[in-house]
């Protein structure tokens, strides 16, 4: 055919091209009502083999709603900052969220999202960080030593305790102690009923989650109160007086809600990533020895981990970054498809779900080299694997709405793994199960069972000839 018939061809054909919609995406709705949730809630593979077989995009139906789950990098970027405006959070939780932590930032959007965000980061960065250092350093040295006294334990129950403690002391003022522990409880009947089904009579899960909740909530209220009487330097006296252009503050109802959600945004997921990086050092000798050594080299200037040393932990920030990719406390989020949209030539409808798999990018072989791998030297400088594609490495989110907590997990994790680095050792219990199950929040079976005690010497007298290591 000649140039000239083939353009003719073309401007034939385009009113057709233009006027046949998109076709929705592969895969399959499964039964009716329940679609394909047990597959999805059991099958650890799910996504992957249907990645496997239709690539990034596919449908399904989850909770009795049809759901298109989205994978990769360029995905991610899709939801989570291009078309953002395609999705909608809100219609994202289930019903039991919206009731048990009321209007929270996970819940906004648009205008009353921006603004609030604004009100609440500041006690999340920058300057605010300097004051919670103390705080999460001496929790840190109490477990430890708690630790050490008992000498086996199951790591997982007891970070969460530690990460409870922090979250509570800073978030919401609790004194550690008998106090933190009440509020713990209150807080496992809170999270048992996020997930239950609504019925609300005094002894189901979801019953208990309410009473849990309205207890919660009167005791921020008094704290609350107390920071309004008297500043504080705590993330709640923060949010209490942080204002916004116009002289504008938080109310009273607005800050209970929010910092209920700070708590269960928070403590969960440090306790996931936390629990898997001790798990890596003790799997992977040669990656602890060079991240004790980094640490030897930081206490010639500070015994104590100080926030200037953490800015200065190249290599183990390169582990932190292994972690966060390997083992994402979450592996994925949902939203609600709020405008029609377009992605990889496939379509998908208004009031649909749509869930972006954290996972994905995370073992895409295209991007990360043997990504099944535990390498943190892949975030070397000179590797820099995540540089090769934009949102690739987002086990915190990304876009506008990533998490608002990232500093203060990141500065979380890094102090307790430095300080347990420099004084600690520990080795994991022979014949346990280290599978890895992903609700609600990563972690190995067994719980991460190990031996922990005091390091006979300190890190500062291990030199490379003892040891065989390169220093960093
Ligand atoms: C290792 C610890 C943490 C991990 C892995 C993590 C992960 C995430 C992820 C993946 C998202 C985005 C979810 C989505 O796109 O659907 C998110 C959002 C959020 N996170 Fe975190 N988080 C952590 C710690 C924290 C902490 C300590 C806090 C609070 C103190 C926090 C507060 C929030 C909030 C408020 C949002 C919603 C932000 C918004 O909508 O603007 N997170 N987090």
């Amino acid at each position: 055919m000649s140039s000239r018939a083939v353009f003719d061809h073309c401007i034939l054909l385009l009113p057709m091209v233009a006027s046949t919609p998109a076709p929705l995406p592969p895969g399959s709705f499964g039964l009716p009502v329940v679609g394909e949730t047990l597959n999805f809630l059991f099958d650890r593979e799910f996504a992957k083999k249907r990645q496997a077989r239709y690539g990034a995009i596919f449908k399904t139906r989850l909770l009795g709603r049809p759901t298109v789950v989205l994978m990769g990098a360029e995905a991610n970027q899709f939801v989570l900052s291009t078309n953002m405006d395609s999705f909608s959070w809100r219609e994202g939780w289930p019903g039991t969220f919206k009731q048990l932590l009321g209007e929270s930032l996970f819940l906004q959007e648009g205008e009353e999202h921006r603004r609030n965000r604004k009100l609440l980061m500041p006690a999340f960065h920058g300057p605010a960080l300097v004051g919670y250092v103390e705080t999460m350093q001496s929790l840190t040295e109490r477990y430890a030593q708690k630790w050490a006294a008992q000498g086996q334990l199951t790591w997982f129950d007891e970070m969460k305790q530690l990460t409870f403690d922090i979250a509570s002391t800073l978030l919401l003022g609790s004194e550690p102690g008998s106090q933190t522990t009440q509020m713990s409880e209150w807080f496992a009947d809170l999270t048992n009923g996020l997930f239950a089904p609504p019925i609300h009579w005094g002894w189901t899960p979801f019953g208990k989650a309410v009473k849990a909740r309205d207890q919660l909530l009167h005791h921020i209220e008094q704290v609350v109160k107390e920071r309004q009487a008297r500043p504080t330097q705590d993330a709640l006296g923060l949010l209490v007086h942080s204002e916004d252009e116009e002289g504008n503050r938080l109310s009273l109802e607005e800050l209970k809600a929010q910092a209920l959600l700070m708590l269960f945004a928070g403590h969960e997921t440090t306790t996931s990533m936390l629990t898997s990086l001790v798990m890596s050092l003790a799997q992977h000798p040669d990656v602890w020895e060079q991240a004790r050594q980094e640490q030897a080299q930081l206490m010639e200037t500070s015994d104590a981990v100080t926030l200037e040393q953490i800015r200065q932990m190249p290599y183990l920030d390169q582990i932190v970054k292994e972690v966060e990719r390997l083992y994402p406390p979450v592996a994925g989020g949902f939203r609600g498809v709020v405008k029609d949209f377009e992605f990889n030539g496939y379509r998908v409808p208004k009031g649909w779900m749509a869930l972006y798999r954290i996972d994905a990018a995370h073992r895409d072989r295209t991007i990360y080299t043997d990504p099944d791998r535990f390498d943190p030297d892949r975030f070397s400088p000179e590797r820099a694997e995540h540089k090769r594609a934009d949102f690739s490495l987002v086990g915190f989110g990304g876009g506008p709405r990533i998490c608002l907590g990232l500093a203060f997990a990141q500065l979380e994790i890094k102090l307790v793994a430095a300080h347990l680095l420099r004084y600690y050792t520990w080795d994991l219990v022979p014949d346990q199960n280290l599978e890895m199950t992903p609700i609600p929040t990563l972690r190995p079976r067994s719980g991460l069972k190990v031996v922990f005690k005091k390091r006979a010497i300190a890190p500062t007298q291990v030199t490379a000839d003892q040891t065989g290591q390169r220093q960093p």
